[in-house]
């Protein structure tokens, strides 16, 4: 069993594979955290390990009798600032009497089989209750009559541990919630790295790793949405750790607002892990008789480094968090032609590069910004969700037809959460947005934000979806979203509720597309914010797949590419062939490159067929019969990096399927030098008793002397690519 109760040593000992969690209740009843780390199997007076004598300017916790217990200076399991603990804490509230005083006790608990659903909130699911075991411990402040439910999904095959808390408010009177995270991990020590990703618009989550110190360390988002500045994800990683080995604590927060990721070190050097929704700006009502559900974290461990993290955080989220038809089955390769026409096309245009695309062996055409309203370029139009007649003069009912004609799947492109100030819906509805009254509005793309607090708003979404998926055939929806918030205020929210705003518009988004994929199942949804600015965990539970990064250069996709896969499986990675020189950074690379890099991810192209030669739609053609012969290895494998961009001149992506039978290796070269030597590329993941052939060669290599001794590559050109195919004898 997973989760063990052990009522001798009142302790929980949650286990995955190679992982143990332990919980103990202390004889006041408060919850102590005793370990996170390596399998262990007896807990004989594990509270031994975790009783912690305070110092001068530790309060004292003074109902526990053993002497000079400070929770202040232990390892608490969740912390709740107003009493003991002076550090920052996971939970704070303001209470009737106007303090933060809540001090929670044990006082029950159960462990079943499965996971319950989180209501409103994105989450991974088990498919069988057999899948995994939920362990609820519930706390409860009498005098307050506040309940925390503290809750922990252990899924055990796959070394994760899912957790969040629920506040139920048991009390007829309201409080305030200032900080309710999702969990908070304290570590006995500090001897690990920060690792984060940060980053901005076309430069999405570049990896940073610093080393831990005394006092606090974060990343985080007010932005509204997860951005591309941060990412909702954080390990902790010892010193030791690299790709291959060392252990690597993993923690992913499945939701798409303003969160939090941190840790706080004390003075006597616990590490405390923090991560959930932004404490910074947020204030929560908590009226009597409601619940305030916070969003899960997936925690995953590794012995084994970085990469097997990863592979973990792949397992899972392509399994147990992204959902429907697309979760399994193959996704259509893709044109999209913003970077093939901008603005400027028409429906006569689109046809033909629908045409000329197909001819390659392309299957969806996508038809992005600029077909509404009377949009030419970023200035207007957005809420007038209804055919610009000049460029689409059959709509996109006559458009899609024509699509389908070709033998073709038509997919559009949509930004439902915003409102140009020159569109019809903002001189109808200008109490819509996102804004404080009688105060300046700022823009972001020339744009706002709509009030998604409000239900007639997310009605309106609702409603125009609905109407254009039922009329035209469509297959594909590319759902963007270009600015982040600023002046965050609503026309309806009253004043007390005005700073839940950013977390009601989060729950209400999330209700609009649990709406709009459940009622359209056979669509599939690509999310996109500029890019891949809010590509988190949260937003995969509706779309199995997300436009990485609006730079769609090949060698800059090495680093994005790298930097997402340290959670997001290949399956989701929106990558796409576009022409040279790049839009972006204005490099010419070569299109082999281009194309091995691009099929690492969810494989397309972004170029206008109808200006490139006879030479290139060849390869292309040659391109799309490769990746439909290694996508499964690709999408359904294991995946290794080799080497690192963040690390040298080359990066290596390699994958290879679960029974070891067919590898895949993409290896880049990003700066050449003359004459730089060759070095050997050790493969790694193989099956090393077996024999395998190169799919180029011929030639027979045994498993252990591709992992062991490797084969010779050379960065001799700027750009240049190899692609190795190896298939078990
Ligand atoms: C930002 C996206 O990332 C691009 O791919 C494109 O769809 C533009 N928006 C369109 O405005």
């Amino acid at each position: 069993m997973p989760i063990i109760y052990d009522s001798n040593n009142q302790s929980f000992n949650l286990m995955t594979k190679n992982s143990s969690y332990i919980i103990c209740i202390l004889e006041n009843k408060l919850l102590l955290h005793a370990h996170y780390g390596k399998k262990i199997y007896d807990l004989s007076n594990v509270i031994d390990t975790v009783y912690e004598a305070g110092g001068a300017f530790n309060p004292v916790d003074s109902d526990i009798e053993r002497k000079a217990f400070s929770s202040d200076a232990a390892m608490l399991e969740y912390s709740f600032f107003g009493t003991t603990d002076l550090r920052t804490c996971g939970f704070n509230g303001v209470f009737e009497n106007g303090t933060n005083y809540v001090r929670p006790y044990y006082k029950s608990h159960r462990i079943f089989d499965g996971k319950p659903k989180l209501p409103g909130l994105p989450a991974t699911y088990t498919e069988d209750d057999s899948e995994a075991q939920t362990l609820e411990i519930t706390l409860k402040d009498d005098v307050l009559n506040v309940e925390f439910l503290i809750r922990y999904t252990v899924f055990e095959n796959v070394d994760a541990i899912t957790r969040n808390i629920e506040i139920k408010n048991l009390a007829n009177e309201g409080f305030d919630i200032k900080s309710a995270l999702s969990m908070t991990v304290d570590f006995s020590d500090k001897d690990f790295d920060f690792v984060h990703m940060f980053g901005g618009w076309a430069r999405e989550r570049q990896i940073q790793k610093i080393p831990l110190i005394n006092g606090g360390q974060y990343v985080d988002s007010k932005r509204g949405s997860s951005s591309h500045h941060h990412s909702p994800f954080m390990a902790l990683a010892r010193k030791n750790a690299n790709e291959t080995c060392g252990e690597v604590f993993g923690f992913s927060l499945v939701y798409s607002g303003n969160f939090f990721a941190g840790v706080e070190v004390n003075s006597g050097n616990i590490s405390r892990a923090m991560m959930g929704i932004n404490p910074y700006n947020f204030n929560w009502r908590l009226e009597g008789g409601e619940t305030f559900v916070t969003p899960e974290v997936v925690m995953v461990y590794s012995d084994k480094g970085f990469g097997e993290m990863s592979r973990t955080y792949h397992t899972i989220y392509r399994t147990r968090l992204v959902r429907g038809k697309y979760r399994d089955s193959h996704r259509p390769i893709l044109i999209n032609n913003w970077e093939g026409t901008y603005f400027d096309f028409d429906e006569e245009k689109i046809v033909n590069i629908a045409k000329k695309a197909k001819e390659t062996g392309v299957e969806l055409m996508v038809l992005d910004d600029g077909w509404f309203g009377h949009r030419d370029d970023d200035k207007s139009s957005l809420g007038d969700w209804y055919e610009y007649e000049k460029k689409l003069p059959n709509g996109i009912k006559g458009l899609a037809e024509k699509i389908d004609a070709l033998g073709m799947k038509f997919g559009l492109w949509y930004e439902p959460e915003m409102i140009s100030p020159d569109s019809e819906l903002y001189r109808k509805h200008p109490d819509w947005c996102i804004s404080v009254e009688g105060r300046l509005q700022n823009y972001g793309r020339n744009q706002l934000i709509l009030d998604l607090s409000r239900k007639d708003v997310c009605d309106y979404i609702k409603g125009f979806l609905t109407d254009m998926l039922s009329k035209a055939k469509i297959s594909y929806i590319k759902w963007d979203m270009n600015r982040n918030f600023s002046e965050v205020g609503s026309a309806l929210l009253p004043k007390d509720k005005m700073q839940e705003l950013p977390h009601r518009y989060m729950l209400n988004l999330y209700d609009i597309l649990e709406y709009i994929t459940t009622a359209f199942p056979d669509v599939l949804f690509e999310g996109c914010s500029g890019g891949g600015g809010r590509f988190d965990a949260g937003m995969l539970y509706y779309f199995p797949q997300y436009w990485c990064s609006d730079d769609s250069d090949a060698i800059e996709r090495l680093y994005l590419q790298y930097g997402t896969s340290m959670v997001m499986p290949a399956t989701t990675i929106g990558a796409h062939v576009s022409a040279c020189p790049n839009h972006q950074v204005e490099r010419t690379t070569p299109l082999s490159t281009r194309g091995y890099v691009a099929m690492c991810g969810s494989f397309g192209y972004e170029l206008n067929p109808l200006a490139i030669s006879q030479e290139v739609l060849d390869e292309m053609k040659e391109q799309i019969t490769l990746f439909k012969e290694i996508r499964d290895v690709i999408h359904y494998g294991d995946m290794y990096r080799l080497s690192s961009p963040f690390e040298g001149e080359n990066t290596c992506f390699s994958y290879v399927t679960k029974d070891k039978s067919k590898a895949v290796s993409v290896y880049v070269t990003i700066m050449g030098r003359p004459w730089p030597g060759s070095h050997r590329l050790k493969f790694d993941g193989l099956d090393e008793n077996a024999v395998y052939i190169d799919k180029d060669t011929k030639k027979e290599y045994s498993g252990s002397l591709l992992m062991n001794i490797g084969l010779p590559v050379c960065d001799c050109k700027d750009f240049e690519s190899r692609l190795f195919i190896f298939e078990k004898k």
